[in-house]
Order: structure tokens, then C-alpha cells, then sequence
């Protein structure tokens, strides 16, 4: 599905083009930048489901030393040549997160912007054992994923939807990893991309797809929307804020 989106494609069978990418802000995330000024990232850097790569390159324009991970060819395409015109070299690898062989005892910093809530839960178990084999002792993780947060009313709707602390918790600790902080926080996105990004919204699924959600799923989605084509025309560039949550952990060893 990823790579079909990155592509410009409909990402479900008899779906509309998508008219935007949610998570293409074309720059690196806030809190993100906020967290490198304030010391949080240090060593070999891993972002992992780094898609277009703004973060990463980000991260590379402040002199880390970074690797980007992403399962979309179409995506890792893309971020090396915007590493390119950015004029800092990052390595951009097309992986899959949840089988992360070859990169054993690398990495001391990982970033996890908006991946795990992508990965079901057989996923995210292997994905958190695969981060504790590819890092150094004492190695640091930050992950950023959806939550059940209102920003301005703005919620994050099906059919991925938040994730609960509790899986977190629960999905880390049993993996090697121990939690120092685990809280609110905000992710910065393309409001274009959210109505269009999956097709326009639930009314433009094909209705087979729409048969397979739940009912007060689809109208969460059709209320998300009818919210962004609101606000669409005071909006900075398309650009709203979404709940997330941010975890930072280190390995425990
Ligand atoms: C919501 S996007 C976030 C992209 C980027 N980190 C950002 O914040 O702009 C999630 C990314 O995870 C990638 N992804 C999803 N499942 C993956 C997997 N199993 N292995 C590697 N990448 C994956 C997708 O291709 C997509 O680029």
C-alpha cells in the first residue's frame, strides 16, 4: 500500500489516485528538531520507516551520522534524491522493519517517526526484538505514534487508529527496552494528503473496502474530513497538527 501511495497510485483495488501524501511536509518534524536541539540524539543514527526522509536528512544536515530504513522503494528513491539536493549524504536502504537482518550492533540512536502504529502486533514484537539485535548497549529509541489525543478537535481516525500505552509498554519491555518517558506530544501533517491521502476519505473507498470497516469507524472518518475541508482555507500550507504520543527508551542490557 505504501508504495503505491509514494508512487501517485490508488491504493486499494478500484480506489481514487490519492491527492497527497499525509506525512509529506517536506521538512523534518517539529518535536523532532526540538528533541536534536535539546541533546536527544547521539552516534549512529537510525531512522527506521523514514519515507521521504526529511528527518533523516535533517539529522544529517546537523552532522549525525544516520541510515534510513524504509520498506517503499518508491520512498527511499525519493529521499536520495532529496538527500542530494540537499547536499548531505544519508544511507537510504529499502528494509522491512519487522525483519531487520545485517545491521547487528550498529545503530545508538533509533527514530521511529510514525512507523510502529503502521505494524500489527506479530510486527511490532518482532520489530522491537529486531531494534534491540541492530543497536549498541544503551542505545536510545524514539517513537512517535498515533494516540487518542484532540488537537483543535482533530483526532486520528480509522482505520489505523491510536495506539494504547499499554501496547507500547507491554510490546517494549518484553523486548529489551525500558521506557524513561511516555507522553503526549504532536505530529505535524499534510492536510491535503489526510482528506485525499487514502482516496478522499471514507466515502471514496470502493465499497467492498467500506464493508469491511466498522460502521462508527467510516463516520470517524467522514467527521475527520468534513473537519480538514473547514479549516482547509486558514490552514499555513495544509499544514495541521496531529495527537501523537512519544516514548523515549533506552536497551537495557
Ligand atoms: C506514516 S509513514 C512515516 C514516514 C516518515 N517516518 C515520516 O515521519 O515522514 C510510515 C512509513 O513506514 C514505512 N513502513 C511501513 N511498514 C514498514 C515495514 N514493515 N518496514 C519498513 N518500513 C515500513 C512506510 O513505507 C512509510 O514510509
Amino acid at each position: 500500500m505504501f508504495d503505491k501511495l509514494y508512487r501517485g497510485e490508488p491504493t486499494f483495488e478500484g480506489g481514487s489516485k490519492p491527492t497527497g501524501i499525509p506525512w509529506d511536509v517536506r521538512q523534518a518534524q517539529p518535536r523532532l528538531m526540538e528533541l536534536e536541539a535539546l541533546g536527544g540524539i547521539s552516534g549512529e543514527v537510525l531512522d527506521i520507516g523514514c519515507g521521504l526522509g526529511d528527518n533523516a536528512i535533517f539529522l544529517a544536515s546537523r552532522g549525525y551520522s544516520v541510515t534510513g530504513l524504509d520498506g517503499s522503494a518508491a520512498a527511499i528513491e525519493e529521499a536520495r534524491g532529496r538527500a542530494a539536493a540537499a547536499g548531505v549524504q544519508v544511507r537510504f536502504e529499502v528494509a522491512d522493519a519487522t525483519n531487520l537482518t545485517g545491521y547487528d550492533g550498529r545503530f545508538d540512536t533509533v527514530v521511529d517517526s510514525a512507523l510502529y502504529h503502521c505494524l500489527d502486533d506479530v510486527g511490532r514484537q518482532a520489530y522491537a526484538a529486531g531494534l534491540h539485535r541492530a543497536t549498541r548497549p544503551g542505545a536510545r529509541w524514539h517513537l512517535y505514534c498515533f494516540s487518542d489525543g484532540n488537537i483543535n478537535g482533530v483526532v486520528v481516525a480509522a482505520p489505523m487508529g491510536a495506539v494504547p500505552e499499554s501496547n507500547i509498554r507491554d510490546t517494549l519491555t518484553a523486548n529489551g527496552w525500558r521506557i524513561d518517558f511516555l507522553g503526549p506530544t504532536s505530529y505535524l501533517a499534510s492536510a491535503a494528503g489526510l482528506g485525499g491521502g487514502y482516496g478522499g476519505g471514507a466515502d471514496s473507498f470502493p465499497p467492498q473496502l467500506a464493508e469491511q470497516l466498522p460502521p462508527e469507524a467510516l463516520e470517524q472518518m467522514r467527521e475527520v474530513t468534513a473537519r480538514f475541508e473547514k479549516i482547509a482555507e486558514l490552514l499555513d500550507d495544509d499544514r495541521v497538527y496531529l495527537p501523537f504520543t512519544v516514548v523515549h527508551a533506552h536497551r537495557v542490557d
